[in-house]
């Protein structure tokens, strides 16, 4: 998804500003921080793997477990890497065992956070594994990953597993009220539905969109946050494909056209928004079957290579063909 990033020079980045500094603030996963808390208070933290999609605090707790584990010296006891460093898994392992292997004190272990751990082949993985357990007396690892299919078994009966849903419109609602009147913005109820929408349950992608929408000056409003977030409104979407069920291919193909060209909203876009929304726009169950089949086919297509909008204009035409039986 594409994602709008604040530009502004001199004004801190919210999402930073506004990261939870311990797990009490992490909003919306309950169920997961109180079980991290219940680690912390016994002072038994195992091995971690944090699964789930972008924005929805898997850095953010495993920083907030540091914070709170070390305090002030979190820095010192906590190294963040990212396992799909471009200089391969051999600069990782060794940064680890550097890491490991260097004195400290006070503490009975560190922490190293591995983040996108299923960019890992899965002879890395297993590399890694080797390492995790070399190291086991006096170093925790948490793993995160946004599929933890794409973690190979023995890594994952190493690791207490948590997934972090998508957040819920009221966590994400919520946050974005606190931050909009600590900022003092004006922000409209339909303009922060239609952020709260954009965003798809990503908290990082509804704070950036906030941030990027007040940018322009004035009251952040419905129209602000489609324009900034580059994102179609439900409205458009839902009449493209009730046109092309209707029947009605040619009328349904411009409102495409109008999305990816005009407005500049990418394929892939539309058809998460499509995916989103199959069961909201009130179709009978056969049409929201059809519909939901052929967005699994384009998303398919699309993901191996094939052209969005040559896949969309198809998923359209195949609904106005069906229409017409
Ligand atoms: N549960 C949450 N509560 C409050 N703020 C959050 C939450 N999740 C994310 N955020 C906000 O979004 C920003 C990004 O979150 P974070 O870095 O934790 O995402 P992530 O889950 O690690 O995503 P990625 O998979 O992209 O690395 C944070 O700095 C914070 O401002
Ligand atoms: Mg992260």
């Amino acid at each position: 998804m594409s994602e709008a990033e604040p530009q502004e020079r001199g004004r801190e980045v919210w999402i930073e500003k506004y990261r939870p500094q311990s797990l009490d603030e992490v909003f919306g996963q309950e169920e997961i921080v109180s079980r991290l808390q219940s680690y912390i208070a016994k002072d038994d933290l195992p091995h971690l793997l944090f699964a789930g999609p972008a924005g929805v605090g898997k850095t953010t707790s495993a920083t907030a477990i540091a914070k709170e584990i070390y305090g002030d010296d979190w820095r010192e006891n906590f190294l963040e890497l990212n396992a799909s460093d471009e200089r391969g898994i051999d600069v990782v392992r060794d940064r680890i065992k550097n890491f490991a292997r260097s004195s400290f004190g006070g503490h009975d272990y560190r922490i190293i956070f591995l983040d996108e751990a299923d960019a890992l082949t899965s002879d890395a993985q297993s590399a890694l594994r080797r390492t995790m357990e070399q190291f086991s007396n006096n170093t925790r690892f948490v793993l995160s990953c946004n599929y933890s299919s794409r973690i190979i078994d023995p890594i994952q009966s190493r690791c207490a597993v948590f997934r972090f849903a998508p957040l819920s419109d009221e966590a994400i609602a919520g946050q974005l009220r606190a931050i909009a009147e600590n900022e003092g913005i004006d922000v409209t109820e339909d303009g922060l539905d239609a952020l709260v929408y954009a965003a798809a349950g990503d908290m990082r992608k509804a704070i950036n969109g906030l941030q990027a929408a007040s940018v322009l000056g004035g009251t952040v409003d419905e129209e602000a946050v489609f324009a900034i977030t580059s994102t179609a409104r439900p409205e458009v979407i839902e009449e493209m494909v009730r046109t092309a069920l209707d029947g009605d291919f040619i009328a349904a193909r411009s409102k495409l056209d109008t999305l990816l060209t005009e407005e500049g909203i990418a394929g892939g876009d539309v058809i998460d928004q499509l995916h989103r929304s199959v069961w909201e726009f009130g179709l009978s169950d056969r049409e929201a079957v059809r519909l939901m089949d052929r967005i699994g086919e384009a998303d398919y297509r699309i993901t191996v290579g094939a052209n969005e909008q040559v896949q969309l204009e198809a998923l359209l035409a195949s609904l106005a063909l069906e229409g017409e039986e």
